[in-house]
């Protein structure tokens, strides 16, 4: 089919955490059905939209500049984009606000107010940016499904089980532009899984900032779980992020049960001292926390972990980073993300000073990501030799033939000189590791 040329493209950047990139699939598919083309580069495109994250300071940085970026390439007549605009969390932080100063959005749409975006674009197009135009505010109502079509092909189709989080973590600015938790009914679930199905789709990863907290009605998380696990021709189950509060003992034995469950963690545990998790609000004690590790590695056949710390949270001393040092140390983590404290406004830690230096929030985050390198290159040299499953996930850009796979564990295999296609078995002899990615041989 060949489509007129007068119809405007579109190109949406995706930033920020899964949710994100679920979300963008969904815009895609609103204008899809609205007749807009996707445009295959920024510069290509009538319309640029940033899908943005206001998680740490650096984050909304980023936006700042690419809008200054987008604006310059418009004034030199390199870009074709007449409209900005910004979707996502710092748009429903900073709604009216992006439309001023320099580097001004024409367009900024809230995290609930994407069924609006085929007419925001039209009426921002006929304007060409001269008024600007604002639609930000929580709805009750409101869950996207992004249509199976728009995934992306490596193989494991996202899937928003819930929206916003009712965790008040005190540094934490998801619950301000994400909104209060509200469920996707589990109707509306299996409904868009098995459209995936229907589309050859065989592995899904449910999303939420706390799906471990999903309830609708007195369906629990461990209780969709064994729903979702009965669906014909899922294959793969994967979920992020899991509160290691919510982790209890039911909601583990069920993942060790259900072989469709990937025994994969990724359950942040911010902070190793108790201190420091007290004041972040997070409900659990390290010792807790150790705990449910042991149980998920008792109860869980091959389960990893990874998480997420944050160093130089105000207060935090010296002996508080050791104690995190150590639950590093006890976990033995296939994966960790560490991040500076960044103040947040309007958060409850905002109101404590930020009081460890700039200087030392780097050198507390090198000496726990030098840790953690050497806490894994132990794990990964033990791996020789090991014989795993995997499934491809994508051709890899280096070298020429090589391919991308995972095993059910969450652990990257590279394959060189291999045939395949995506959402393919194989058994691989593993043959070496360099960083998280393991080498394999096909067997
Ligand atoms: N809902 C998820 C993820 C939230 S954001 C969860 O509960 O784990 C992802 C990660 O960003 C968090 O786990 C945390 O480690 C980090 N983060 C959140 N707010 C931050 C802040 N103000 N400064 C630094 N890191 C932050
Ligand atoms: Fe933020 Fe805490 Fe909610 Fe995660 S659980 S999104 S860290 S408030
Ligand atoms: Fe960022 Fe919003 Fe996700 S703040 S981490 S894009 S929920």
């Amino acid at each position: 089919m060949t489509e007129p040329q007068d119809v405007p493209r579109i190109w949406i950047e995706t930033y920020g955490c899964q949710m994100n990139t679920y979300d963008t699939s969904a815009m895609y598919g609103i204008l899809d059905d609205h007749g807009y083309r996707r445009a295959g580069t920024a510069e290509d495109a009538d319309v640029v939209i940033l899908n943005t994250c206001s998680v740490r300071d650096l984050a909304e940085h980023k936006i700042e500049s690419r809008i200054g970026e987008l604006r310059s390439l418009q004034r030199k007549g390199e870009s074709r984009a007449t409209v900005v605009g910004v979707a996502g969390c710092m748009a429903e932080r900073l709604a009216g606000d992006l439309t001023k100063g320099n580097n001004r959005a024409d367009l900024v749409l809230g995290v609930d107010q994407y069924e609006h975006l085929p007419t925001m674009v039209e009426k921002a197009l006929r304007n060409s940016g001269r008024q600007f135009l604002v639609s930000t505010g929580h709805r009750d109502d409101v869950h996207y499904v992004a249509p199976p079509a728009a995934y992306p092909t490596n193989n494991s189709h996202l899937v928003a089980i819930h929206k916003g989080c009712d965790y008040k973590c005190t540094y934490c600015i998801v619950p301000m532009t994400r909104g209060p938790q509200r469920e996707k009914s589990p109707e509306v679930i299996e409904q868009e899984i098995r459209a995936i199905i229907a589309g050859g789709g065989e592995e899904v990863t449910l999303l939420g900032q706390n799906v471990t907290a999903y309830r609708a009605e007195d369906l629990s998380f461990a209780g969709l779980l064994q729903r979702l696990a009965g669906l014909d021709g899922l294959r793969r189950i994967r979920f992020l992020t899991g509160h290691p509060c919510d982790m209890g003992e039911e909601l583990i034995r069920t993942i060790g049960e259900l072989n469709v469950i990937c025994p994969w963690l990724h359950v942040p545990a911010q902070s190793g001292s108790d201190r420091v998790l007290k004041r972040m609000k997070r409900h659990y004690t390290s010792s807790e926390y150790l705990r449910m590790v042991e149980s998920a590695r008792r109860l869980i056949p091959d389960v990893t972990f990874s998480g997420d710390f944050i160093v130089g949270f105000p207060g935090e001393t010296d002996e508080d980073f050791r104690l995190t040092l150590e639950l590093v140390r006890s976990v033995g983590y296939d994966q960790t993300f560490n991040f500076k404290y960044s103040e947040r406004p309007g958060t409850p830690a905002a109101r404590l000073e930020d009081d460890v230096p700039l200087q030392l929030k780097k050198s507390r985050l090198e000496e726990l990501l030098s840790l953690q390198d050497d806490i894994w290159s132990r794990t990964a040299e033990g791996q020789t030799g090991a014989i795993w499953d995997i499934t491809l996930e994508e051709p890899a850009r280096r070298p020429d033939g090589a391919w991308r796979g995972r095993t059910p564990n969450n652990r990257k295999v590279l394959l060189k000189n291999c045939e395949g296609h995506v959402g393919q078995n194989l058994r691989v002899e593993i043959t070496g590791h360099e960083a998280t990615t393991f080498m394999g041989e096909a067997i």
